[in-house]
């Protein structure tokens, strides 16, 4: 089977002005990579290009927490991929949980930003996750592969190769209340399981997949320990540099 380098990633949401970035993106420059993670940092869009420049020549790549779905265009407020990677991001997260309930990103958009992404070879952070009333109701497996199998329709596992899947179950997000490192493998083994069934073994094989929602330096080992859990996407403690140097050197 494919030994799969781990990725440890920081979405730092509507955090952080420039200086606080510049700050941050230097001291995870230093801190380290025992594991040889595949580092990655998605700052906002008014800090990306200034952290993408910082972070020129270093491990760290950086992200975009979104990007709109088409390439320009009379659309306030949105950022195109072209524009996220003029800024430096070699990365977009897509379907965050907070774009999906907050901003109301649909399957079917989420569906439209990825062939956005994909078009300008910008690698895909996909997030799935089910609310805590889904996980009450049994539905849990069923609203990932349905968030799956409508975000990424139309395309092969060639074109989607690389992609990275994030579950990132709602109940677990900024609340302090992590999954447990079963109920995390359990949901990560389903979610290889629809690669395999629809991708194929092999691609269900290569592919991250990363654990999100409360992690800390205090649970990352045992959650990465995981034989399904292939890295991270950290909040609140991707914020402060000693805390997700911690993360990123996880035991
Ligand atoms: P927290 O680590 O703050 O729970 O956030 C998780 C998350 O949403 C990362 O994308």
């Amino acid at each position: 089977m494919t030994k799969r380098t781990p990725v440890i990633a920081g979405n730092w949401k509507m955090h952080n002005t420039l200086a606080e970035s510049a700050a941050l993106i230097e001291a995870l420059k230093t801190a380290g990579n025992k594991n040889n993670a595949e580092v990655i940092v998605a700052p906002s869009f008014t800090s990306l290009a200034k952290v993408a420049e910082l972070a020129k020549g270093s491990h760290i790549q950086v992200s975009c927490q979104d990007v709109h779905w088409e390439d320009k265009g009379a659309f306030t407020s949105a950022v195109s991929p072209v524009q996220a990677k003029d800024a430096g991001a070699t990365l977009t997260i897509l379907g965050h949980s907070e774009r999906r309930s907050v901003f109301g990103d649909t399957d079917e958009i989420l569906n439209k930003k990825v062939a956005a992404a994909l078009r300008h070879g910008l690698t895909i952070i996909f997030c799935v996750g089910e609310t805590l009333q889904e996980r009450e109701a049994n539905e849990t497996i069923a609203v990932i592969n349905a968030q799956l199998e409508n975000g990424l329709k139309g395309y092969t596992a060639e074109e989607l190769k690389g992609l990275i899947i994030a579950y990132e179950p709602v109940w677990a997000i900024g609340t302090g209340k992590t999954a447990t490192p079963d109920q995390a493998q359990e949901v990560h083994a389903a979610i290889r399981q629809f690669l395999a069934d629809k991708y194929g073994q092999e691609y269900a094989d290569a592919t991250r997949i990363l654990y999100g929602g409360s992690v800390k330096d205090s649970n990352v080992d045992e959650i990465m320990a995981q034989p399904d859990v292939d890295g991270a996407l950290v909040g609140g403690q991707a914020l402060l540099a000693d805390k997700f140097a911690r993360i990123i050197n996880f035991n």
